[in-house]
């Protein structure tokens, strides 16, 4: 059989400088390669034995968070991740209120501002036009945690490398993206930017009056990607596209409660419920193990709670990836030098 070609040990600094993040914002899954991706998630894999340990790589660097929005996920999620690499965190979860913002400081000087405290920012803000328009005073790297209705990558990211461990590879596969609002799924365009990017193939399925926005449907046309959209499916024709899908990527809402368009998604929810039954038909039918992801929260009223006890539940083993995937991201962005 002879030698593998180019037999050498592995080593993170390789993964991480793959990466070419060192230094950069992270705004939109497709503004890295297939082999940038690779390389994050080569190093995700080697980081993963370390995150419920932790491994000082980062002693003496600083994460600033500011969410303008509300999280649970992707705010512990990020700052588990610096503690973990052995940083420290300063944490504003609630700027409006407690920051300089409350006294109307600009989200420009803010951002200026922390700048000079963090070594690395990590931000959740409401109107992704502001913060593109005001990224470039930032003197270090900004991971976007969600900006507007347009953008979450570090979620796409997180869920695409859960996919990648889930299925053992990422070319070919075939995901359904279904949501009651396809326009305002944020979590849902960065993971369909990521898999398109790592060539995977995408069914959408959604009300044709709320669709995914075209800047997005663009960038991923761009990669090359096979993709194809439903439109206003009934029950029997949605479970059709489950049964031909290897998973279904739930992408939630993420209007805050009491907030506009949040009825609009909960009344439109029946319509693309999902059903252990419908799982577990599909098992029994083909011999395929459909999984379920979700980038929570959910709710009451999108799919079956009791798949939750199933080997088709994904959603809660995103949470824990996210974890490695977010060392990977935070220790490419900062660098080990
Ligand atoms: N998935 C996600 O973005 O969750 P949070 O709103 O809790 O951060």
């Amino acid at each position: 059989m002879g030698l593998q070609k180019e037999f050498k040990p592995q080593r993170l600094d390789n993964y991480l400088e793959g990466t070419g993040l060192k230094g950069k914002n992270l705004n939109f899954l497709t503004d890295l390669s297939r082999e940038q991706l690779y390389s994050l998630f080569k190093a995700a894999e080697a980081l993963e034995p370390y995150w419920r340990t932790g491994i000082n790589l980062l002693p003496g660097k600083i994460l600033c968070t500011m969410f303008f929005q509300p999280s649970t996920r992707t705010r512990f999620s990020t700052e588990t991740a610096m503690l973990r690499l052995g940083g420290s965190v300063i944490s504003e979860s609630d700027p409006l209120n407690n920051s300089a913002a409350a006294k109307d400081e600009s989200f420009r000087d803010t951002l200026k501002v922390v700048s000079q405290y963090a070594n690395i920012i990590a931000i959740r803000h409401s109107d992704d036009k502001r913060v593109f328009a005001d990224l470039p005073v930032a003197e270090v790297p900004v991971i976007s945690c969600g900006y507007g209705n347009i953008t979450h990558p570090t979620q796409g990211l997180l869920d695409v490398y859960t996919a990648y461990r889930a299925l053992g590879r990422l070319e070919g596969v075939k995901i359904l993206v279904t949501s009651p609002d396809l326009s305002r799924a944020r979590s849902g365009h960065s993971f369909a930017l990521g898999l398109a990017r790592m060539g995977g193939e995408i069914i959408y399925s959604g009300p044709s009056e709320l669709r995914t926005p075209d800047l997005v449907m663009e960038k991923i046309k761009e990669t090359g990607a096979k993709v194809t959209v439903h439109y206003d499916c009934n029950a029997e024709q949605q479970k059709e596209l489950i049964a031909e899908a290897d998973l279904v990527y739930l992408p939630g809402c993420s209007v805050p409660k009491g907030q506009g368009d949040r009825g609009v998604f909960m009344e439109r929810a029946a319509n693309y419920y999902i059903a252990l039954e419908t799982l577990q038909e599909i098992q029994k039918k083909t011999g395929k193990t459909v999984g379920i992801m979700h980038s929570l929260p959910r709710f009451e009223g999108e799919f079956d709670i009791n798949i939750d006890d199933t080997e088709h539940e994904l959603y809660f083993k995103q949470v824990s990836f996210s974890i490695p995937v977010r060392m990977a991201l935070i220790a490419s962005m900062v660098g080990l030098s």
